[in-house]
């Protein structure tokens, strides 16, 4: 029910052209941070992998795909989500249209990752608004998943909400009990610090700047020595 209620109803927002827009947005941005971060990553190597986590609805798999598809013609890519309906509604946009590419999509519990995706394999780890479904304890079983699974030379994306102050605080309280009443989802409220310092304990370097949605930051992160470890 849980996962039907979130597909349907948040198709009205991730289902639309702006939606669309925001993704390309995003994506392009994320990448041009890794220059930043002194990473450059060979998307056009024959092995390039990449994971797209919690996709949520088959508007987002489909930009992501065709995203990668301008960097390399043959990619792997797994796009993974714990909701029945967001990985019909994947499956089916891949048989339609992508059938002939190296695409695995699977049902699974991120924190469960490891069960089916070697160490170390993944060159690019990428979601949107799925943080806010950790807890505290699983957000830092969650980063650890992502190290274990991301290459040495990989590279983790991603946007969220997180608090730096009181009104920012009261928004996410606001957005909490929305995606609870509207979404049927329960989510959890992180603040800047927190994310940082984990990063940071899991040994990654990383670039936040903000979106236009207030709290809603994007998140680019590398290892701290990719070409020494
Ligand atoms: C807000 S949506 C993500 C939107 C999507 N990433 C995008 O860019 O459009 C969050 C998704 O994460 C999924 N999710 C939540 N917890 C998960 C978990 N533990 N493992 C895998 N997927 C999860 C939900 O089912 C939902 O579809």
């Amino acid at each position: 029910m849980t996962s039907e209620n979130y597909y349907k109803r948040f198709k009205v927002v991730i289902g639309t052209p702006l939606w669309r827009l925001y993704l390309r947005w995003v994506y392009q941005k994320g990448i041009d941070d890794l220059e930043k971060l002194n990473l450059q990553p060979n998307f056009s190597k024959k092995d390039f992998t990449c994971l797209l986590c919690g996709v949520g609805n088959e508007t987002t798999a489909d930009e992501f795909i065709k995203f990668i598809l301008k960097k390399n013609n043959n990619p792997r890519i797994i796009i993974i989500d714990i909701g029945k309906y967001q990985i019909e509604a994947v499956k089916k946009l891949v048989n339609d249209k992508y059938k002939t590419l190296r695409i695995t999509i699977k049902q699974i519990d991120v924190l469960k990752l490891t069960t089916f995706i070697k160490e170390k394999s993944i060159d690019w780890i990428e979601t949107d608004g799925f943080l806010e479904y950790f807890d505290k304890q699983s957000l830092n079983q969650l980063i650890d998943i992502w190290e274990k699974t991301l290459r040495l030379t990989g590279f983790i994306t991603f946007r969220d909400c997180f608090n730096n102050n009181p009104i920012d605080r009261f928004i996410d309280k606001v957005r909490i009990q929305v995606a609870k009443k509207w979404l049927s989802v329960i989510t959890y409220s992180h603040s800047k610090t927190e994310m940082a310092d984990l990063y940071k304990l899991k040994g990654f370097r990383f670039i936040t700047k903000p979106t236009i949605i207030p709290t809603f930051l994007r998140y680019t992160a590398v290892r701290n020595n990719p070409y020494k470890l």
